[in-house]
């Protein structure tokens, strides 16, 4: 067998996130379309170095791209004729116009070559509406867009589709990423696709079956580190900057360029009309940040008239948001030692605070927290509509009902929740709540106990005779007549 081919250290100095925009001349835009931005002193650069943090400052980027202002007059894309064309692409059977990213391509980093593109047929997720909720919460106008229905079960492919498509123009062999799950999955599918080497690291112990079997199957060098995905992402952060390796964590631009397509998808499919709220889920803080900086490019291009309030949930035990905005006015990260049932958001050090503290401001958003119990009942009380997320999904409905109770969203007000992931994510949560496992007793108080009861579908055991089956249909009709 030959040796295997060492990783050049060399080779680390020419990496950037768009190759070409290195080499563009100064002041002339890059072929991508796009610079790179820092959040916090400003600096402009056609080219990023591998952990994606300003040369000068240290801070994170963002992509941006002088065509998506109105600085630009009349190159500036308008209003109705991006929503044409975009409509028009769905009936196209082109592969870049059946992603449901790709189809906004105007608002995206712009590929050398569209046959490049690197896609499973992300995005095209559903907007569903939420009656049983909605009657409870007395809230009309209560919708779930679910980026659990993407191709690998959760939002990230919607980032990765391009982030991905970008590490393979920029002439890479390896990516990886640090994960509580779905960024691993997600990562080693479109890493396969793409005919790249995929490395993951995800805590050990500390992340669902279904996620780590997702990235074994689609072929990742997979390694569970002793440590919490804190821990995960800044030892990537290092090796990124010693070999060449592209990260793909939402650390890296491109991977929110593509997240904010849900946002640009979602107002579509209200037909532009904006809701009052977006609520979703905060772990890393990038999907945030993303659809925060759809929602603003979209207000810029005049393709919504008013900016929705965009606000973030997180679990108690990691609350590092929360605890940022309350203690520190947001203006330092106040890091907590994480730990919630909800995995894929155990996360104590978020790296995008800054861009999702700017994004909370600019919108009107607010930031809460919810315990364990109300994520359990939460995820199953959008279970029971049919539809189904995974635990981390559930803080949003679990967080609307605590800002309803607040007079932050009012009754008459229309709601959309992000679901990040789908149930089948974290089997494992959904049995031990089903069979009344998942909590420890002393966590229900008695009012939220008989709520918890109420939801309660446990398997049950029987003798394989007609009479025994018959004999539970009756139980289970005179039980749902007496709730
Ligand atoms: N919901 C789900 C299902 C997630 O997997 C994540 C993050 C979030 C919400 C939070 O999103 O980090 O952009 O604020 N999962 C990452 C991962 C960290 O590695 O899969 P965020």
């Amino acid at each position: 067998m030959p040796p295997p081919t060492p990783i050049e250290p060399k080779a680390v100095e020419a990496i950037t996130g768009d190759v070409k925009a290195a080499n563009a001349p100064s002041g002339q835009a890059p072929p991508s379309g796009c610079r790179f931005r820092c959040i916090a002193c400003g600096d402009l650069s056609d080219s990023a170095v591998q952990n994606f943090r300003c040369s000068r400052c240290g801070d994170l980027l963002e992509i941006t791209n002088p065509r998506w202002s109105h600085a630009q007059g009349s190159s500036a894309p308008t209003a109705s004729g991006l929503k044409t064309t975009w409509k028009q692409r769905r009936d196209s059977l082109s592969p870049v116009d059946l992603s449901g990213v790709w189809r906004f391509r105007e608002l995206l980093p712009t590929l050398e070559n569209l046959h490049q593109v690197i896609t499973l047929r992300e995005g095209n997720t559903p907007l569903y509406e939420l009656p049983q909720c909605s009657r409870m919460l007395g809230l009309p106008h209560l919708f779930a867009k679910h980026q659990g229905m993407n191709p690998t079960g959760s939002f990230k492919d919607t980032g990765m589709t391009v982030a991905a498509s970008f590490a393979r123009q920029a002439g890479f062999r390896w990516v990886a990423c640090a994960s509580t799950g779905n960024t691993s999955a997600s990562m080693a599918a479109y890493a396969a696709r793409g005919g790249l080497r995929s490395l993951v690291l995800v805590p050990e112990g500390k992340i669902s079956w279904s996620k780590l079997s997702q990235a074994l199957d689609y072929g990742a060098v997979t390694c569970q580190l002793r440590t919490d995905f804190d821990g995960c992402l800044r030892l990537l952060q290092e090796l990124v900057l010693r070999a060449p390796v592209y990260q793909l964590n939402s650390i890296n631009p491109f991977r929110l360029e593509g997240q904010k397509t849900l946002a640009i998808e979602l107002l579509e499919q209200l037909d532009w009309q904006p809701p009052d709220h977006i609520i979703v889920p905060g772990g890393n803080l990038g999907n945030s940040s993303a659809i925060g900086k759809a929602l603003l490019e979209m207000h810029d291009l005049d393709l919504i008239s008013r900016l929705p309030k965009l606000s973030i949930i997180q679990a108690e035990g990691a609350n590092a948001l929360v605890r940022t905005l309350r203690e520190a006015g947001g203006k330092r990260l106040i890091t907590v030692e994480a730990e919630t049932a909800a995995t894929a958001i155990r996360i104590g050090n978020p790296a995008s605070w800054k861009k999702a503290t700017r994004v909370l401001q600019t919108t009107g958003g607010a930031c809460e927290q919810v315990s364990e119990v109300e994520i359990a009942r939460a995820k199953a009380e959008i279970g029971a509509e049919g539809i189904g997320c995974e635990p981390a999904s559930a803080v949003t409905l679990a967080g609307l009902r605590k800002l309803l109770k607040q007079g932050f969203v009012k009754p008459g007000e229309s709601v959309v929740l992000v679901l990040t992931g789908h149930l089948l994510k974290d089997p494992g949560f959904t049995m031990e709540f089903h069979r009344g496992e998942l909590l420890p007793a002393t966590a229900e108080s008695d009012s939220s106990l008989l709520e918890l009861q109420a939801l309660r579908r446990p398997p049950i055991v029987l003798d394989a005779t007609l009479d025994a089956v018959i004999r539970t249909l009756e139980q289970q009709e005179k039980s749902d007549l007496q709730a």
